[in-house]
């Protein structure tokens, strides 16, 4: 009975450890991220600026009223983070892992032209994917509000108004952050058309501003994103 006993003990423990190999692999690596230090901000390769990439992916316009535009969006960023590298083969191939965002290092990107209260840096407990190379991948649902100024009064169906998005770190020079865009425009892959019948999303452009300043031996980086709109309805 005894020896039955430990045969389907051992029997479980094998079903386990192969069924759970990754689940395993996921709990040391989970368990090596807890020296993991979200205050250390991290560092660019050979003293360089940290790489980080800003793209807007736009999903429905929800209106231009007040002088205020509000667009329903995925801002996905991506930087490497030297903290977070592991070798797969001592985790058991694992390539991948997600974490939530509250307890990973993020650049303070922000919205310069904000129009809205500010509730800290994107909303909500979004999970990040991160993978073996230390590469983070961040792309929260964003709802911009925007200052846009529009002449109200002399706004006539077909005008097409230019509103701008400018986004910086709001602590780093660019000695530390290099804030770059992946496109040269906002990507409309999964616009939708139909949800405002009174504004058209025409098209857009990337301007990535870099500023000295007398203070300041530091560039300092802008990325602006100039939307075209067109008015078509009342
Ligand atoms: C960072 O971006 C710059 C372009 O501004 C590029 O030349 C450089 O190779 C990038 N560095 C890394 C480590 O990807």
């Amino acid at each position: 009975m005894l020896r039955l006993i430990v045969d389907i003990g051992l029997l479980f423990m094998l079903l386990f450890r192969t069924g759970n190999a990754m689940q395993s692999g996921k709990q040391k690596l989970v368990r090596s991220f807890e020296k993991y230090d979200k205050l250390l901000a991290p560092d660019g390769p050979d003293g360089e600026a940290l790489n980080v990439t800003h793209d807007i992916d736009l999903k429905r316009i929800i209106s231009l009223d007040n002088q205020v535009l509000v667009l329903d969006t995925f801002i996905s960023m991506t930087w490497r983070d030297g903290q977070l590298v592991w070798d797969p083969a001592e985790y058991d191939g694992l390539e991948m892992i997600r974490l939530p965002s509250e307890r990973v290092w993020q650049p303070d990107i922000m919205l310069e032209n904000n129009a809205n209260q500010f509730h800290g840096l994107h909303s909500g407990d979004i999970n990040m994917v991160i993978t073996y190379d230390g590469f983070v991948f961040y792309a929260p649902p964003v709802k911009i509000h925007s200052y846009c100024k529009v002449n109200y009064a002399k706004l006539k169906q077909g005008n097409v108004v230019t509103c701008k998005l400018t986004f910086l770190s709001w602590t780093y020079g660019g000695d530390v952050i290099n804030l770059l865009s992946n496109n040269d425009a906002i990507t409309t892959s999964d616009f939708d058309t139909h949800f405002n019948p009174q504004w058209q999303y025409v098209t857009s452009n990337v301007e990535r501003d870099v500023k000295y300043y007398a203070c300041c031996v530091e560039p300092y980086i802008k990325l602006k994103y100039v939307i075209k709109l067109r008015y078509v309805g009342n």
